[in-house]
């Protein structure tokens, strides 16, 4: 009875381990097969694929449709010799703030930019937090994403698709 009760033992141990390292063989990646990089985690030596920003001149992008409401608009132009953004040189506003868009008939920041939601106060010129606009606005390229994507946004409005409001609808399902 003794030797049965060894011996039974010694199968569960067994099986244990075995289950164990079956689980373990399952979970574990090779740092080779992590990452959309085709180069092991640890490798500095990444290789983007060659795409090219789109070259339309501001004035003759066509605009993108928002991903969904009220998601950042894509930058629909070329911003060659707009970038780096630096304290002395914004050259988005020089087109984009309310006055200068209003002067060239194009669409200007919404309310949200001019607006310091800490204090709920509108304020002169962009908020600092908005500044530095490809913080949120990207230029596009001629790129297949690595990734696909079956979302499909839901526009409460047509006008939507094209125009922001979050300033107005921020405090929605909140009062
Ligand atoms: C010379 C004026 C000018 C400058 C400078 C400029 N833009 Fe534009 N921007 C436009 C015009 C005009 C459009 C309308 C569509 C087009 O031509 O691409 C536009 C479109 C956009 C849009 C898309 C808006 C929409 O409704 O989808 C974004 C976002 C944008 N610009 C951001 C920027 C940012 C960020 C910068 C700075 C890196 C910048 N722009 C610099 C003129 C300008
Ligand atoms: C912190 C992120 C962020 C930064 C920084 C930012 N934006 Fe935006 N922007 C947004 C979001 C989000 C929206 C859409 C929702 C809204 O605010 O109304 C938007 C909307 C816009 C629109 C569309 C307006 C409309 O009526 O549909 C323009 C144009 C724009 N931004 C330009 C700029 C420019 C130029 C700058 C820099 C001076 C800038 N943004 C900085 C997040 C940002």
């Amino acid at each position: 009875m003794k030797y049965i009760k060894l011996a039974l033992a010694m199968v569960c141990v067994v099986l244990f381990i075995g289950c164990a390292g079956d689980t373990q063989s399952n979970i574990a990646l090779d740092e080779d097969d992590i990452g959309l990089r085709n180069t092991p985690l640890t490798s500095e030596d990444v290789r983007l694929k060659d795409f090219a920003y789109i070259s339309t001149p501001a004035g003759e992008g066509k605009v993108v449709d928002r991903s969904f409401e009220n998601a950042p608009p894509m930058i629909s132009h070329d911003v060659t010799g707009m970038m780096d953004i630096t304290k002395d040189f914004n050259a988005c506003i020089s087109c984009h703030a309310p006055e200068n868009a209003a002067a060239i008939n194009i669409i200007s920041v919404p309310a949200s930019h001019t607006y310091d939601t800490f204090n709920d106060k509108k304020i002169d010129g962009i908020a600092d937090s908005r500044y530095n606009c490809t913080l949120c606005h990207s230029p596009q390229a001629n790129i297949a994403p690595i990734v696909g994507n079956t979302f499909k946004p839901d526009f409460r409005n047509e006008s939507d698709k094209r125009k922001s409001n979050l300033l107005d609808i921020l405090d929605e399902g909140v009062n």
